[in-house]
């Protein structure tokens, strides 16, 4: 049994007093790529008056407008913008097409398999039709799609096998049965998961399921209709994370628990890597998912770090110690960048893969065309059994436990922690570097306490919102390891608050920013205590000389020092191992955005137009 739900987006334009009898159904929330949010190009879509073939659709069909000529010649209107409604479409017209050559026999999984053979891009599908009653049809290429399977009154099925065609309860339960691009939709209903691969077509009948694989070639007569797709058969697995993850808790909203949440989510990311004592009281680190390809990361002529948005801020971060501890070039790539230049990767390479979702589509692609270069593929994710997380070749998980804001928070922190560690593990054991590898290792002992700390500013960070609350615009400037900050600080006030801000590399300032410089333009100078520090006591002294309207961020004890005379606002933060400032320095930044929002009466947790897993391209 499938559970129906309706669509949100299309609620309001349906009678929901009316009832239903159907035990198979299928509900979508839609990312707009083709055509405005609208009713019409709501999903499911459909073939047309009839309903004779309805789909949702994750992803997009680039070849849709090919698709669309033909079948706009053989008869067919179109109604929606979308790219999703040629499919709907084409099923109609395989359908159709069958029985007018009299195969009053084809089945609803040779219609998809059809159509699949004619489709381009990314997708996850789920197909309902008038003349399959009761039955669901999934298939996915490149996006993501789930399986779970839950069996009413009984948890029998734990860990079993799972069958072609036979998901029998031992004890005949009947089953729900969800399709899902997502596991925070199914979690509440259960844990049991099968991890649908590419290529893979998933009918749902009846209580039963069944997966074909999906092979590109033709049949015999060159009509795939006729080929003969292998069943498969795999394990269920159990999805790590517990319904509590997903409620609010005592806070109002999830980005205000995730933030709070920090100094847990640091502790879990930490937990059982890193080694204090024992033996030979050396300190180290243990990552068990990378321990068979250190030699080789070490070896690599470069490391080339490849995210989006927050992901690839929290590389930036974590780059000037990698480089310093591994003494290999790190370079920094947006994955889409990358393949929009299709920029050179050797097999030389160590490519480090970033993404809290491990589904985002554009890092997917990057982590293809990487494969494709001979380069090893390490993923940092958040998300076990992510497509990232399976297709590289080794990686670490962040542990930070499910991030359901939009805005990326915990998983910044816990990324940026994560790859401190992974520069202590290429960095090995030499002498040289001893000292400075236990201050790290001490320093990220200590920094879920020094997070605790920077938390106390919450109502210091809502007094500045208050101040900010009517401001257009406002600028970071950040340089060294908090470079990052200044991005990732600039990227949340923008993301949530929708307030133009912009990061600026200090040493790029007078290079055009200081043009922006007047006595109303709000400014966040970053001056927490490293080797930088002198650099942007510089930079604040510039500033002030244009009347620039300051806001310094500084270690704790530094206010003087940093504004000599006073006349600037200061929030003062705890020091940490200068490495470790960005995941310190990030928090006061989070808590601005999250009270700028709420007080500007904007949506926290969804912000316009934006989607926590971005996985169309
Ligand atoms: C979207 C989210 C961001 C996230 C980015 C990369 O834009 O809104 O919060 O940083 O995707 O996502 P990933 O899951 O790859 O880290």
């Amino acid at each position: 049994m499938v559970v129906l739900v309706l669509s949100e987006v299309a609620a309001t334009e349906l009678n929901l007093e009316e009832s239903f009898t159907t035990h198979a159904g299928i509900a979508h929330t839609r990312w707009a790529t083709h055509g405005v949010p609208a009713p019409r190009n709501s999903h499911p879509q459909t073939s047309g008056s009839g309903n004779d073939f309805l789909v949702v659709h994750n992803g997009v069909i680039t070849n849709y407008e090919v698709l669309k000529e033909t079948l706009v010649r053989h008869g067919f209107t179109f109604e929606s913008e979308t790219d999703t409604e040629v499919i709907p479409k084409l099923a109609k017209f395989v359908f159709d097409k069958a029985n007018e050559e009299g195969d009053q026999t084809v089945t609803f999984s040779q219609v998809v398999l059809e159509v699949m053979r004619h489709l381009e891009g990314a997708y996850a599908l789920i197909f309902k039709s008038r003349h399959y009653p009761n039955e669901l049809i999934a298939c996915k290429r490149g996006s993501p799609l789930l399986l779970g399977v839950k069996e009413l009154n009984d948890d029998v099925c734990n860990g079993s096998a799972f069958h072609d065609a036979k998901f029998l309860s031992k004890n005949g339960n009947p089953k729900e049965l969800f399709l899902s691009s997502d596991a925070n939709a199914i979690i509440e209903h259960t844990k049991k998961v099968l991890v649908i691969e590419d290529g893979e077509v998933v009918h749902l009948k009846e209580g039963g399921v069944s997966i074909l694989k999906f092979n590109n070639d033709k049949g015999r007569n060159g009509d795939s209709l006729s080929a003969r797709p292998a069943s498969v058969q795999r394990a269920l697995s159990i999805l790590e994370m517990e319904v509590e993850q997903i409620n609010k808790g005592k806070y109002k909203h999830y980005m205000q628990k995730e933030i709070h949440e920090q100094p847990e989510s640091l502790t879990t990311t930490m937990r059982g890597r890193l080694l204090r004592g024992g033996s030979c009281k050396a300190k180290t680190v243990l990552l068990g998912g990378l321990k068979d390809h250190l030699k080789t990361i070490r070896r690599s002529r470069r490391i080339v770090f490849i995210g989006c948005g927050t992901s690839y801020n929290a590389a930036l971060a974590a780059r000037p110690i990698l480089e310093e501890l591994s003494g290999v070039p790190v370079t920094m790539e947006i994955a889409s960048d990358l393949l929009d230049r299709q920029g050179p990767i050797y097999r030389e390479d160590t490519a480090v893969f970033v993404s809290q979702s491990g589904e985002t589509a554009d890092t997917l692609l990057a982590l293809e065309y990487t494969l494709e270069n001979g380069a090893l593929c390490v993923g940092i994710t958040n998300t076990v059994g992510s497509v990232i997380a399976r297709n590289t070749h080794c990686g670490v998980h962040i542990n930070a436990g499910c991030e359901i804001g939009v805005a990326s928070t915990k998983a910044y922190t816990s990324q940026i922690v994560v790859m401190a560690m992974l520069a202590l593990a290429i960095g090995g054991d030499t002498i040289s570097k001893q000292e400075r590898r236990e201050a790290i290792i001490d320093g990220l002992f200590d920094l879920p306490n020094k997070i605790r700390e920077v938390l106390k500013l919450d109502q210091e960070m809502k007094d500045l919102a208050k101040l900010l609350i009517a401001e257009q615009s406002l600028l970071v400037f950040g340089r060294g390891y908090n470079y990052a900050t200044a991005l990732e600080g600039a990227l949340k006030v923008k993301e949530v608050a929708l307030m133009h801000s912009e990061g600026i590399l200090a040493g790029e300032m007078k290079h055009g920013p200081l043009a922006l410089v007047d006595e109303n333009l709000p400014i966040v100078v970053i001056a927490t205590h490293d080797a930088c520090f002198s650099k942007q006591q510089s930079v604040i002294q510039q500033l002030r000389a244009r009347k620039g309207r300051l806001i310094v961020m500084c270690s704790k004890g530094d206010a003087a020092s940093v504004c000599p005379g006073g006349g600037c606002r200061v929030i003062e933060v705890p020091q940490v191992e200068d490495c470790l400032q960005p995941v310190v320095n990030i928090v006061p930044f989070q808590l601005l955005a999250y009270h700028l929002t709420v007080l500007r009466g904007y949506n926290v947790d969804q912000p316009r137009n934006l989607a926590k897993s971005v996985t169309t391209q």
